[in-house]
This record gives C-alpha cells, structure tokens and sequence, in this order.
C-alpha cells in the first residue's frame, strides 16, 4: 500500500508557530482558505482547526514547488514541508496569531483536490441557513462554528471533572423506552419483535435517575440526549442534550449549591469568567409580579406594576370592565422615553404602534400609553382620570416629565405575558441590555398543578412526581391551584437554562397527585407502575437537576440559536437538510413491521 503522505509527517498545527520558530523546518497540513498571486509569488491562507497559516509559493525558493502549485486553489488540501521565517516589519498581520511569521514552502504535497465550495468559509456568511445546513461539512469549517463545538467540548468536559469530583456516578439509560411525561409528544420507534408495540425515545431519564436513587446510587448524572416532539424555536429542537443529575439525601439549597458551583467552573474553564455565586433567588409569584413571566431577564429594569387597584372605577371601560371579570391592568414605565419638549418628542406614532402589534402577538387587545409632559399629559386616555387616580398612578408608577408609561389591561394570564414580553422587547429596542453580562437567577416555589382548558383538568406544572411544598400538601384537594410546589428553574439572560425539584418519595403522596391529575390507580399502574411499585421498597428522600446543554453552551457562546451550536442540527420542521431525514421507509421495512401507513384526511 502507498502512503500519499509518504515521510511527511506533521509537526505543528496552523495556529501554532511564532516568532521563536522562526529557523525551524516545519511540516503543516491542512486546507487553502485563499490564495494569492502576487507577481509571480503564490501566498496562501493555509487553515486547519487550529488557525491560519500563511505558507509562500516562491519561485526563487523552488521552480518545480511554485510550479506546482499553479494548480491550487480554495479548499484543496496540501501537506506543505518548510522553512519559517519572520515577515518583514511591513507585512506583519495583526489579526492573525501567527501573523509575525510565514513559511516558505520547499516541498508540495497536493492530498486532495476541491471544487469551488458553495459559499466562501468565513465567518461572515451570505449563505441562507438552509444552504448552510444541506452543506453542514462545509458550514462546519468555519472557524466561529469550530469555536462553538470546541467551546461545547471544553463545557462538557469541565461538567464530567466537576461532578466525578464530588462522587457523581455517570450511569447510562435507555434510549428505547417507554413514555415519560416531561409534557411533549413522544418519538416512537416500531417494535419489530412485537408487532404492534412501539417504543418511545425518553424526553428526559426522569423515572430512571429516580429509580437509581431508589436503587442507592446516591448521586448520578448524564450528558444525555432528550427528544421530544414540540413545535420548535430558536432554543428547541426535537432532539437535545441535557447535564441530567439527580441526588438523594438532599433538599433544594444542596441541589442549588452544587449546580451553582458547577456553572461557576463551567464558564470560568470555557469563557474564564468568574461567576458571582450564590445566585439570588425569587419565587415564581414575586417573578410574574415583576416581570410578567417566569424566566425574567435580570440585566435591565423596566419592571411592571400593577395599578388594578387604581384604575378599577376608573371611567376608561377597558381598565374597568377587565378587573370586574376578574383581570388585572399593569403597566410599565419607560423613563425618558416619552420625550422632553423642546428637545425631543420622545417615542413615535409609529413606534408606539409597531409595540402594540408587538403586545398584540401576545393576545392584548390593545396598548394604552401616556406620556408626561411638562404640566400636562399626552395620551388618548388622560381624559378618562380623575385628579386622585392620577396623582395615585404618578406616585405607584413614579412619574416625571419625560417618562412614557404603557398600561395593558386583561386576563392575568394575558397582561402578564403581553406585557412581560413588551419588556424584553422594549430592553432589546432601546439597548438596555449590556450583551457581556451573565445576569443569574433561580425562580422557586412554581405552582404544583396549572388547568389545562382545552383538556378540562389539572396538569403538572412540572411533572407529576415533583413534591408540593411541606405547609401546602393540606390544600392539594381543596385548594390545588395554590399548592405551590419544590421545583426551581435557572435562568441566564431570560433563558430557563436548567430545572428541577424535589421529588415525592412516598407511595401515598404520588398516588395523592396522580390523582389530582385525572390519572386513575390502573392508568397509573400501567404508565409508571414500576415507579411506584420502586417507591414502596423504600425511596430515600431525593431530587436533582437537568440543564439544557445546548442552551448553557449557546450563552457561553453568545449566539442567537442552539442550531449554531450542534453539529448536525435539525431545522424548525425538524428535518436534516444534510441527511434528507425523515424519509419514507421501504415497503419491506414496513412489512417487517407489520405497519401499514395510511393517510388520515385532514378533518375540515
Ligand atoms: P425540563 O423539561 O425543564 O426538565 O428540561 C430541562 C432543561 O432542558 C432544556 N430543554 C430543551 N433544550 C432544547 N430543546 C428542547 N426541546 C428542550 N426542552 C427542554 C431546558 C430545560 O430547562 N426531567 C426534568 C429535569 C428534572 O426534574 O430533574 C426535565 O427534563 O433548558
Ligand atoms: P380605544 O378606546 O379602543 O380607542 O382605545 C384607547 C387606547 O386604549 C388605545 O391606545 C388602545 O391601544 C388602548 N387599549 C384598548 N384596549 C386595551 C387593553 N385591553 N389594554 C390596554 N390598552 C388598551
């Protein structure tokens, strides 16, 4: 067999030489970026994962090498053997590592030829993500993406020292399982053996770190792929990874703790950053008070404020009539926003339009606004307040001249999402959010159970085996709704990077919820049977944790989406461009199987 690359082995990588090799005799391999043809002298940006290299094509060094390398051109891959030498004071390239040094090539090993790439691998791309996503390979070379996945290694590796350290045992579970109820659609996979019966792929390893800890395991964790069939967005894809941990002996300020200290490491081994722990902690109604929703972006201001009590027999009918059907009317304050006269007028029409449409995403029926001017105020509904509701609503809201106040009035659900969502908005339009701040906090004590209207019962919040909190299992029957429970979520920048609780760790207690939850003792016997039979065997008190990884690495990487930092990520439909999956098996396949697909028409 011949060897292409014959005695030419590599010595340094394209990110590594300086000025102290400069004498040295050095072998590089890797792909051309670019080439230029400077009067008869070739030069080269010459790239592999670690960096770019210039390597020079010189005539005067060797006619047959520059010869030679007439031929080469973008993405070709080269093994190149030469000297390194100090590039004159002239030619230095400060935005390049090695940009002090070039290498003149004395020997050419052209080890692959290359067609003309379908767009130019830089960092900066015209090409739209599908293209990008068909041609992942290509995409993958780029150096912004080969920091991402590096950076993802480097946080996945950080994570496995971390918790090794502190006795964590990394323990494998099924991929082909059955139904676990983190509140998605499963993936099911045929059962060949057993026509008929179908696996579901594990939209979390909920039951079985539970069932580790029931078997005495103590502490588990697993980077560990999810699936789970739900529409998709910028930080959901049907596919995931999570750092999935679970610990028994423990309350919520252990788990806290010690996943607090794992961030901590984390963004200090990738970014070198260094996290101020412990992280503040707010309950879930203190966070929907303030800021409507329940992953709250902590680096801005802007908080809501609800002023029902106020407004509530106030003539504008759309404020009142919302609080008597049992709806709330909040509003926020955008300081200066509404203009000081004389200088400027503050926001636009039109402005103030594009947030309506905005809010109206969000189900408000509308964005009542007033901004306060030197003596007077400008809004379409000043005329509906008497003096001692605005003198309350200028002291609740703090109102100064130049200040612009938007009020939505609604359902609770409604205004707090309208308006929580207007908030990040407004942070995002008028640059209150400084991009280099890493703004933690844990959001506590969410609710146990939340009504599902289209369903007409009781759903887990979280999922069904969180426990409810100590002083409000007396109200699990009478009261539900306000059973608040011992699940946390950390949150990052308005992101829910991770979630947890403590679990329920008594047969009566579980049987209890299921209960509430419209899931009859045979239901559950067949669902999850064997958990509750595992609880009977004695279950030491337990919880634990799952981040989304992709999430944690997309804000360490400070990128917009969790598809730039998977290698092979799927689109919003959940398809792979690259791959061409899903598609439709054979016929044989399914024959095998003993499946026969069938068109449901679509019921008008
Ligand atoms: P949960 O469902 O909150 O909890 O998931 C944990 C974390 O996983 C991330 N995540 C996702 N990331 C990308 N794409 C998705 N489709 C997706 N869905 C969730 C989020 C989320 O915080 N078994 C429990 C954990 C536990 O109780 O220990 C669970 O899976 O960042
Ligand atoms: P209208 O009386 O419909 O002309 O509305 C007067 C102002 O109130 C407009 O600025 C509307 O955007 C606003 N508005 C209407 N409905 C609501 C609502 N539910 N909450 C807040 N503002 C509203």
């Amino acid at each position: 067999m011949t060897d292409l690359l014959l005695d030419m082995r590599r010595t340094h990588t394209c990110g590594e030489l300086r000025l102290g090799d400069v004498g040295k005799e050095v072998v590089l391999m890797g792909w051309v970026q670019r080439r230029r043809d400077h009067g008869g002298v070739i030069f080269v940006d010459f790239r592999d994962r670690a960096g770019l290299t210039q390597i020079v094509f010189n005539p005067e060094i060797s006619e047959d090498v520059h010869q030679k390398a007439q031929i080469i051109r973008s993405e070709f891959v080269l093994g190149v053997r030469g000297k390194v030498v100090a590039r004159p004071d002239d030619m230095l390239n400060k935005n390049m590592d090695t940009g002090e040094v070039e290498v003149f090539v004395n020997e050419l090993k052209i080890l692959s030829h290359a067609q003309t790439p379908i767009f130019q691998i830089e960092d900066r791309v015209d090409a739209s993500e599908i293209i990008r996503l068909q041609y992942r390979h290509l995409d993958l070379r780029r150096s912004k993406l080969q920091k991402n996945l590096i950076a993802r290694h480097t946080a996945g590796r950080a994570t496995r020292e971390y918790l090794n350290d502190r006795g964590f045992l990394d323990i494998e579970t099924p991929f082909l399982t059955k139904s676990t109820p983190e509140g998605a659609r499963d993936y099911l996979v045929p059962s060949r053996v057993n026509h008929g019966s179908f696996y579901a792929l594990p939209q979390s390893p909920q039951l079985f770190k539970q069932l580790l800890m029931i078997s005495g395991f103590d502490r588990y964790y697993q980077i560990v792929r999810c699936f789970r069939d739900e529409d998709l967005r910028a930080d959901r894809q049907p596919e995931f990874t999570q750092i999935d941990m679970e610990l028994s002996f423990v309350g919520e300020d252990d788990i806290m703790e010690i996943t607090e200290g794992l961030i901590k490491e984390v963004f200090k081994r990738v970014r070198n950053i260094d996290i101020q722990t412990p992280f503040e902690r707010i309950t879930y109604q203190e966070s929907m008070a303030r800021f409507g929703i329940d992953r709250p972006d902590m680096r801005f201001g802007l908080e809501l404020c609800d002023v029902s009590d106020i407004v509530k027999d106030a003539n504008f009918k759309v404020f009142a009539s919302a609080i008597k059907n049992g709806g709330i009317v909040k509003a926020i304050n955008v300081k200066g926003g509404g203009g000081v006269d004389g200088s400027s007028s503050g926001m636009s029409r039109k402005e103030i339009d594009e947030l309506t449409q905005f809010a109206a995403i969000y189900k408000a029926k509308g964005l009542a606004w007033i901004k306060i001017k030197e003596g007077e105020w400008q809004s379409p509904i000043a005329k509906f307040f008497t003096e001692d509701e605005k003198s309350a609503l200028k002291e609740r809201l703090n109102m100064e001249v130049g200040d612009i106040i938007f009020f939505v009035a609604d359902s609770v659900k409604v205004t707090n999402e309208a308006l929580g969502q207007l908030r990040n908005e407004l942070g995002r339009r008028l640059k209150l959010i400084d991009s280099n701040l890493y703004r933690f906090v844990w959001v506590t004590h969410f609710p146990l159970l939340e009504y599902d209207e289209t369903e007409k019962r009781y759903q887990a919040l979280h999922h069904p085996f969180t426990a409810p909190l100590e002083e409000d299992i007396d109200k699990l029957e009478s009261d539900p709704l306000n059973v608040r429970s011992r699940a946390y979520d950390m949150v990052l920048n308005g992101t829910e990077i991770g979630g947890g609780s403590i679990r329920i760790h008594s047969t009566e207690l579980q049987e209890r919820v299921l209960n509430l939850l419209g899931i009859e003792k045979e239901e559950a016997q067949e669902k999850f049977g064997f958990l509750l039979n595992a609880l009977t065997s004695g279950a030491p008190p337990h919880g634990g944790l799952a981040f989304g990884f992709d999430r944690l690495v997309m804000l360490l990487c400070q990128e917009e989406s969790i598809r730039d930092v998977i290698a092979f990520p799927k689109t919003q439909k959940a398809t792979c461009l690259l791959t061409d999956a899903p598609s439709v098996p054979t016929m044989a396949q399914l024959q095998e199987l003993s499946i026969k697909v069938v068109k449901i028409e679509e019921k008008s």
